[in-house]
């Protein structure tokens, strides 16, 4: 898939400040520091679209971006604050909880949520029961795991492989999963192929 264009829209902190849904919109969530930020610039090809930073907490927002906003069809990427970061305070961080359910249970024009996981780790709780919780709610979601350039091929193998039998406690089937550096742009192809596909199908559907 082609991104002919890519810039920053709009932040938001409701979900009624959210742009009109009239596009197809794509989320990206994990842990605070999980490279969320990182991997929608290496989607489209921009050093500092997202903010990235190596603190954690950067995205404290819903941060939409327009894709091909001159071209025919249009859609968002969304940046969403990460999850799972201890250092803000318990209201704060409640703040976001709420931000973010109240989008992704409701969020009419969301076609799929990207769940960000460091490929680093075996698999954490919280990242389980966060995908447990999307599929709880009917909500689709994929599975990306990040910062591949940071590990060896057979740590990556194991944490992968392990992730997904921790998955498939809850799952019948395990969701679509890449894997992805944004430091050496790995994945990025699969990835857009993965995005394009389901618009192509979402079109499909609402014809
Ligand atoms: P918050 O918005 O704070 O939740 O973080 P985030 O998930 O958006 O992470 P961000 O993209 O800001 O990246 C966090 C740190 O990880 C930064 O220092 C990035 O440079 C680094 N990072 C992200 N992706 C990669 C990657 O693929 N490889 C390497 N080596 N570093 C990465
Ligand atoms: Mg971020």
């Amino acid at each position: 898939m082609q991104i002919k264009s890519a810039e920053f829209f709009k932040s938001s902190s409701l979900l009624s400040q959210c742009p009109a849904p009239d596009k197809p919109e794509f989320a990206f969530i994990g842990r605070s520091n999980v490279g969320k930020s990182s991997l929608i610039n290496m989607l489209v090809n921009k050093k500092n679209m997202a903010k990235t930073s190596a603190t954690p907490g950067k995205t404290r927002l819903i941060n939409h971006f327009i894709i091909n906003a001159e071209e025919k069809r249009p859609w968002y990427l969304v940046d969403l604050p990460g999850y799972g970061y201890a250092k803000i305070a318990k209201t704060e961080r409640g703040k976001w909880e709420k931000m973010t359910e109240e989008y992704l249970s409701k969020r009419e024009n969301l076609l799929c949520t990207m769940v960000l996981v460091d490929v680093r780790h075996e698999p954490q709780k919280i990242d389980i029961e966060f995908c447990v919780r999307l599929g709880e709610l009917g909500l689709p979601f994929a599975i990306v795991f990040t910062k591949a350039d940071k590990e060896k091929p057979k740590a990556i193998e194991r944490n992968v492989s392990a992730f997904c039998n921790a998955l498939l406690e809850y799952f019948s089937d395990m969701p679509n999963y890449f894997l992805t550096s944004a430091e050496k742009k790995t994945g990025r192809e699969d990835l857009l192929n993965f995005l394009n596909n389901v618009m192509m199908e979402w079109k499909k559907q609402s014809k």
